[in-house]
């Protein structure tokens, strides 16, 4: 039986900071009608002053590892898919590595709400190369840091989060079973932030212009973001001689509740097959499949032998998507009480 990398491990961190849409009314002109009815977010978690990319990362981390009964120092391999490090350089992976404790190679995926996706498919290459053994697999975006406040199109969509699994091998038919990656960078510019890289780094007109900030062509995404989740959901399925009904559960990327309703109907799905929480904190990025994986284990909506379609799309323009078995150790509930200290 081939080597398969099993969920074994999950967590997640969320900001105690609530911005609901009311909050959001008095900063820019909106009202809550209008975000509930274009998007389905109600609320999201902005970043308190204790919170930084590494920290929001390590307390996820920790939750993981205290559910698949790890310490720091068993972890082989920290992936980690962010686009809102703490620092230009280093990449958040080494920061967060050194502040849980861990010894192992740590390494960064960028590739915006993708990123998640694109991180687990990474971790589990070496999970089925029978390089490593435990793989911590990290999703977290403190993405409140690149939105400009006064741009009503985008302020609204993003929140704050962490979530983070554990991967270890399965040789009992349990793990990531198909995945499909992709990349179209000549739609970059559709979401991107255009100032502080190399091209144009920053400076006081950068500043000034607010070139600092995400910028979105909301309606190409809209497009490209529907088609994507449909087609790579019948791809990924079909690799895996299923069809998208196969699935027990959906967890799509959280940008848009109408992207995801869209989506039901072009599969012909019931609306109740896809988990959804972004009402709670709108698109946290690469935080954004993970955390609604953890939360869906937690309430019991993805089970021990089920199997969990992924599917997500972001910045780049880029999508990714898993299907994803779940082992035995899959149960509902938060994490337990740590017996074994995760830090170092
Ligand atoms: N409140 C009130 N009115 C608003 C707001 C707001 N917050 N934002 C825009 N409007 C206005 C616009 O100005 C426009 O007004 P006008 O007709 O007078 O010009 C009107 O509402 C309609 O604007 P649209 O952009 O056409 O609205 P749309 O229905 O397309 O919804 C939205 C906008 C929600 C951004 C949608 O396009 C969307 O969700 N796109 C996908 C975005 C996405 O998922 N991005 C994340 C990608 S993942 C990643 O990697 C980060």
């Amino acid at each position: 039986m081939s080597v398969r990398a099993e969920i074994t491990g999950w967590g997640k961190y969320v900001p105690e900071k609530i911005l609901t849409n009311h909050d959001l009314a008095q900063m820019v002109d909106t009202n809550d009608e209008w975000i509930t009815s274009r998007t389905g977010i109600k609320e999201r978690r902005i970043r308190t002053e204790k919170d930084t990319t590494t920290t929001m990362a390590v307390a996820a981390s920790q939750d993981a590892l205290g559910v698949a009964g790890l310490t720091a120092h068993d972890i082989d391999l920290i992936v980690v898919a962010n686009s809102s490090p703490d620092y230009l350089l280093p990449a958040s992976a080494n920061l967060i590595q050194h502040a849980l404790g861990a010894t192992c190679p740590a390494l960064t995926v960028a590739a915006g709400c993708s990123g998640w996706v694109y991180a687990l498919v990474t971790g589990s290459q070496f999970i089925q190369t029978g390089a490593y053994k435990n793989v911590l697999v990290i999703g977290v975006e403190l993405i409140s840091y690149a939105l400009d406040y006064t741009d009503r199109s985008t302020c609204i969509l993003f929140g704050d989060a962490a979530a983070a699994v554990v991967l270890q091998p399965n040789t009992d038919g349990a793990g990531v079973l198909t995945f499909e990656l992709g990349s179209d960078g000549g739609l970059a510019q559709n979401l991107w932030v255009p100032g502080g890289g190399t091209v144009n780094p920053v400076s006081q007109s950068v500043v000034d212009n607010r070139e600092h900030y995400i910028r979105m062509n909301g309606q190409e995404v809209f497009k490209f973001a529907t088609r994507r989740l449909t087609d790579c959901l019948k791809n990924i399925t079909g690799q895996a001689g299923m069809t998208p009904e196969s699935l027990d559960v959906i967890i799509p990327h959280q940008a848009n509740l109408r992207i995801i309703e869209y989506a039901a109907r072009s599969l012909e799905l019931p609306l109740d097959r896809f988990f959804i929480n972004l009402h709670k904190y709108g698109n946290t990025s690469a935080a954004s499949i993970p955390l609604a994986l953890v939360e869906a284990i937690e309430e019991g909506r993805v089970k021990a032998g089920q199997i969990a379609g992924m599917v997500a799309f972001g910045s780049g323009l880029s999508w990714a998507g898993a299907v994803v078995r779940m082992g035995e150790r899959i149960h509902a509930g938060g994490a337990p009480e740590l017996a074994v200290p995760a830090m170092a």
